[in-house]
């Protein structure tokens, strides 16, 4: 199964993959996770693709697509990959379509995080991983029983450095600016499936197998394209239901777990949320207020985002910041 992953910085798709591998037995593909590593390593590539990162602007794609393709040409990636924050703009995700051309492996399935912008931020800042068995942690949503060290193994977690609200603004900008695009590019293709990607962890798994069943069954119809305003269904026919803004099913259908509507299966409920303390509510909605005014800062230009991106991801953030989804449309 070859599965893009794609939504905006904190939608979970790290968390998600990680838990894809252990079921699918298939490699997860960070390109993230591959820049950092080339970063630690200290060479003159990672000192440019630093430079980026710390701005919360994209790599360049010549850098990027290097990795990529000579990661999707290794030999466990044959059964297949998930791949996790790539492609991140349509350059990129005609140069992966290319590539798997080539390697006759073409692309089952791009499955949209869809997640508030508001939990965003508060997912962001509140992440800590162990850098020495890859557990993920969140000092809101799920802290270590220990400040700071790892419930696995013992070892000290980490603050991402893009993890600070500044920075985050700027990744949820360029987001907004350079890799929404892609929903249509995939939903064009018949290849996009939109998961509703708040909840519990394990909740949203379930989902995610539900929506990827028919993919692994070879059974999965592409979904159709959004109806257009004034269309009308045939006589005696039900009007397929349109995509909102978000992607999401339409307000009738408001509250229920969005699956598959290709799966035919009835959703699941999503148990309640656990009661949060007030300071947590305090602080959440403090988070929000700060992601809301750093997403009004013009973006900084830096290594690997031409002057058109820069300049519409000013107009993007100055006229129409994000308020409800980021992985909305
Ligand atoms: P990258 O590492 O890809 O970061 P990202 O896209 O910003 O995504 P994140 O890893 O921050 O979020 P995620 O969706 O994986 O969420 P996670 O599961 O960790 O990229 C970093 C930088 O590298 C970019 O800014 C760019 O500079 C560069 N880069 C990467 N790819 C590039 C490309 N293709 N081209 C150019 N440049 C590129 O979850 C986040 C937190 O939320 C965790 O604490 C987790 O525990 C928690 N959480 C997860 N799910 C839930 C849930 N359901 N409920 C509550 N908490 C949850």
């Amino acid at each position: 199964m070859r599965i893009v992953l794609l939504g905006a910085p904190g939608s979970g798709k790290g968390t998600q993959a990680k838990l894809l591998v252990d079921k699918y037995r298939i490699p997860h593909v960070s390109t993230g996770d591959l820049l950092r590593a080339v970063l630690a390593a200290g060479t003159p590539l990672g000192l440019q693709a630093k430079a980026a990162m710390d701005a919360g602007q994209l790599v360049s794609d010549e850098i990027v697509l290097g990795i990529i393709r000579e990661r999707l040409r290794a030999n466990d990636a044959r059964k297949g990959f998930i791949l996790d924050g790539f492609p991140r703009n349509i350059p990129q995700a005609q140069a992966l379509d290319e590539t798997l051309r080539t390697l006759n492996q073409p692309l089952d399935v791009a499955v949209l995080m869809d997640v508030d912008f508001d939990a965003l931020m508060q997912r962001l800042t509140g992440r800590r991983n162990c850098e020495n068995c890859g557990a993920s942690y969140n000092v809101y949503t799920n802290p270590p029983r220990l400040d700071d060290q790892c419930d696995r193994c013992g070892a000290a977690l980490h603050h991402r450095a893009d993890d600070n609200e500044e920075t985050i603004g700027n990744r949820l900008r360029v987001y907004d600016v350079q890799t929404r695009p892609l929903i249509e590019f995939y939903r064009s293709q018949g290849r996009l499936e939109v998961l509703d990607a708040v909840g519990e962890v394990n909740v949203i798994f379930k989902r995610l197998l539900l929506l990827l069943d028919p993919v692994v069954k070879g059974t999965r119809k592409p979904m159709p394209p959004p109806l257009q305003t004034g269309t009308k269904p045939a006589k005696g026919k039900t009007a397929p239901q349109p995509l909102s803004r978000a992607g999401k099913l339409p307000a009738a259908a408001k509250g229920k777990p969005v699956i598959s509507r290709s799966s035919g299966k009835k959703p699941e409920k999503t148990p309640a949320k656990p009661a949060r303390s007030p300071a947590h509510k305090a602080h959440a909605g403090k988070l929000a207020a700060a992601a809301r005014r750093s997403m009004k800062k013009p973006a900084v230009k830096a290594a690997g985002v031409k002057g058109k991106a820069a300049k519409a991801g000013k107009r993007v953030a100055g006229k129409k910041p994000l308020k409800k989804s980021a992985g909305r449309k």
